[in-house]
């Protein structure tokens, strides 16, 4: 890892909020997805246990992200560092458009496989209105700087050469690719409106522990709906293949645990793991597909 933070743009230093390294552009991208073919079959790896998981995590998407859209614009006057103030509008609008893919996306599998999507969301989204009422604004910030996190160590994992999602659906994978490309861009800014606000150390650690245990909550519950859907909760084979498949010595996940554990160290920033060979990377493969 490399523990320095790389440059950043932004105004003087007085004023400076913004920590989005130079190069870096939070380039909200209005891209629609041919997915419909893909959603009827297992798409990843032809492996029904990784494509419900990587399903589920679409589940909890729509609602969380207006989640992170609303807990940061809570804050918008209060910034005041210009070019911080373009990042959340950088941000919402990613955002914005990754919860409109991925309701597209969820709406389109709940139809393909007979999945009921309000039984699928409706805790989470009760969840997340329950913490909306009952919860401070910098307590939501701090679960979406929590739940950031979580998406840019899951970018990373998928914008990686070795990536899972080289054994997807083409169609899948530049969906899901796209998607961590635009949040690893922005991985950073929920996390400077946070500090900007007198966010603190304290809170942002003690609420992510909470979150890590909620998401896997999460995430294990639409598994398991999927997996009984589709008949398959009781294949044992399945479950081990699976498991193998994410946290395996080559697993999907297996390369995430120590970068999630930085979040708990004192100072910790989310660029101080500079990413950006990876966002240059997609940027050539995006641009021949996109040409
Ligand atoms: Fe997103
Ligand atoms: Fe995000």
């Amino acid at each position: 890892m490399d523990a320095s933070i790389p440059e950043t743009v932004g105004a003087t230093s007085t004023t400076k909020q913004a920590s989005t390294p130079s190069g870096v552009e939070i380039k909200p991208r209005n891209r629609s997805h041919d997915i419909a073919a893909a959603l009827q079959q297992d798409w990843l790896d032809d492996n029904a246990f990784l494509t419900a998981v990587f399903n589920g995590m679409s589940i909890t998407f729509p609602a969380g992200e207006k989640f992170f859209i609303d807990s940061v614009r809570h804050y918008r006057q209060d910034i005041t560092d210009p070019v911080l103030q373009e990042h959340v509008r950088g941000f919402c609008g990613q955002e914005g458009f990754h919860r409109r893919e991925h309701q597209i996306y969820n709406e389109t599998l709940c139809a393909a496989r007979g999945y009921d999507l309000q039984k699928l969301e409706g805790k989470l989204t009760r969840r997340l209105a329950w913490a909306q009422k009952n919860l401070s604004p910098i307590q939501n910030l701090a679960i979406t700087v929590a739940i950031e996190h979580f998406t840019a160590v899951l970018s990373e994992l998928l914008l990686s050469s070795d990536s899972v999602m080289d054994k997807a659906h083409s169609s899948m994978r530049e969906l899901w690719r796209w998607h961590a490309a635009e949040e690893m861009e922005h991985k950073s800014v929920a996390f400077d409106v946070f500090l900007a606000v007198g966010g603190t150390e304290k809170l942002r650690i003690f609420v992510m522990r909470r979150a890590t245990f909620l998401i896997a909550l999460e995430l294990t519950r639409a598994l398991i709906y999927i997996l009984r859907k589709d008949g398959k909760l009781f294949n044992l084979k399945l479950w081990f293949k699976g498991l193998a498949g994410l946290f395996g010595k080559q697993g999907a996940f297996s390369g995430g645990l120590q970068p999630y554990k930085e979040f708990y160290t004192e100072g910790f920033h989310p660029w101080q793991q500079d990413t950006r060979h990876l966002l240059t990377e997609w940027a050539s493969e995006d641009a021949i597909e996109f040409a």
